[in-house]
């Protein structure tokens, strides 16, 4: 009866590998042992499922939008995973810990919208706004850059590439009586169109200073071709700030405890001014739909889904997380899935990499290159990367590695593509989000993360 019921399954999962592949030679094996490989891969890929990744990633990057470290966005953020976890049927606690000063601006339009920027903390940050008239100047290292026509006004200005240059600019308009200046960003710090800054500025200056992404500028550029436009400035200095990383747990299985535990963990914070749909809602909204499917299943090991803070600021929430274990529950990690840009529609980043910051190879590369090639789905590679939250999990020993599209030209020296929109306001679902990306994600680390955790004997380097 139980064999029957066996054969009746792999029968199926047959059927299915063959529609969706056409070939199944390569799952024999793996079927053959009954342990480890297909018909488990098959329990996570038949239920994984992009269109409910993707709307957790509409509920953050569009309901509630950018999301900076330590401010009221990200704990809404926090509130919002902790009740989809929590409604999954997964206990969940918060973890705050505190994070540095933020200067926050807020430009607004007649008809009600408003962009975020981030404010120059030694220009006017305050709540009490200053209304004027948009001019854009093209130049500004010259006084002569400026119209008559200048005083009280709001100058909009392509930032000066160094902080001097741009230091000179704002003088300049203060001189001419300009009411507010806001610096355009130019250029990305990764091959990306420019995003918000906090203008730096050695002394105190009267007016509001801003920084822009580049399509804000842009944008504004739009709207005064087409005439006047007025805006209003008012800005936020937010101190004692914290952050916050959510943390859910499945505990293993009743009778098989093994004592190792797994962590699935995407950061849920971004950038000033950018509502962060691939950059990170994407890495939350792929934790959070393998956190549905896994309820389902018993693993036998601990398995742990968090949401860290302020990544974006300096891997703070996974830095916070890991200093504040003991050695020996640092010692119980078996391994750290972070995945980071998961679903970008950006051609040129056509493949999903699993990074360590040194190359080399982990629990948690081997083990979705596995799934890779057990589902015949060729996205996955290695590769060496920092520059996210598996970072301070390396640094303290424990394997990790982060899972993000990129294309890569050369390694030596590295020649990476990452979506022009990366960190600035278009980092949107429209601009930034392909539903086939999020499903091959899904699919690999989903069937990897299941093969790590389910099973009693760790299946690889061991
Ligand atoms: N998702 C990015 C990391 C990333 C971007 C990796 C592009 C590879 C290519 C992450 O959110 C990020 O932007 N990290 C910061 C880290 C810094 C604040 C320590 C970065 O790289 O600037
Ligand atoms: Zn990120």
């Amino acid at each position: 009866m139980v064999l029957q019921k066996k054969g009746l399954k792999v029968a199926a999962s047959l059927l299915a590998l063959s529609m969706a592949f056409g070939s199944v030679g390569f799952a024999q094996t793996d079927i053959g042992n009954g342990k480890s490989g297909y018909s488990q891969d098959q329990k996570v890929i038949a239920r994984v499922d992009a269109a409910r990744a993707i709307e957790h990633i509409r509920y953050l990057s569009e309901e509630i939008g950018p999301r900076p470290g330590g401010l009221q966005a990200e704990k809404e953020s926090a509130e919002y995973i902790a009740n989809v976890l929590k409604s999954y049927g997964y206990e969940v606690e918060f973890q705050y810990f505190p994070v540095a000063d933020q200067y926050i601006a807020d430009v607004s339009f007649a008809d009600g919208t408003s962009w975020q920027m981030a404010a120059a903390p030694n220009g006017k940050v305050s709540k009490e706004d200053v209304t004027g008239e948009v001019i854009f100047v093209d130049g500004g290292t010259n006084p002569a850059d400026f119209p008559a026509y200048t005083a009280g006004k709001i100058v909009v200005m392509p930032r000066a590439s160094s902080v001097a240059g741009y230091r000179t600019q704002v003088d300049n308009a203060v001189q001419s009586g300009a009411a507010g200046v806001i610096l355009q960003s130019l250029v990305g710090s990764r091959g990306n169109y420019g995003q918000t800054f906090n203008p730096s500025l050695t002394s105190a200056v009267e007016i509001p200073v801003y920084g822009a992404a580049y399509i804000q500028g842009e944008w504004l550029k739009e709207k005064l071709a087409e005439g006047p436009v007025e805006i209003n400035l008012s800005a936020e200095h937010f101190s004692n700030l914290e952050s916050v990383n959510v943390i859910a747990t499945k505990a293993p299985k009743g009778n098989n405890k093994n004592t190792k535990e797994v962590i699935l963990g995407a950061h849920h914070d971004s950038v000033v001014g950018a509502p962060g749909g691939n950059d990170n809602a994407s890495g939350v909204g792929l934790m959070l739909e393998l956190a549905r499917v896994y309820k389902g299943y018993n693993t036998d090991k601990e398995l742990k889904f968090i949401a860290f803070g302020s990544e974006e600021r300096g891997l703070l929430g996974a830095r916070y997380y890991v200093d504040q274990l003991t050695q020996e529950q640092r010692d119980k990690i078996e391994a750290v899935f972070v995945p980071d840009m998961v679903a970008t529609s950006y051609g040129p980043a056509k493949n999903l990499y699993a990074m360590t910051p040194n190359g080399s190879t982990n629990i948690v590369t081997d083990s979705t290159m596995a799934a890779g090639a057990r589902l015949g789905n060729s996205d996955i590679l290695p590769g060496t990367f920092g520059s996210s939250d598996h970072v301070p999990f390396h640094n303290a020993g424990i394997p990790a590695a982060l899972f993000i599209w990129m294309g890569i030209d050369s390694w030596s020296p590295l020649v990476y593509h990452i979506e022009k929109v990366y960190h600035t306001p278009q980092d949107t679902i429209e601009d930034n989000i392909s539903p086939e990306r999020m499903q091959s994600a899904l699919d690999i680390i989903g069937a990897g993360l299941f093969d790590v955790v389910r099973k009693d004997v760790p299946p690889l380097n061991k």
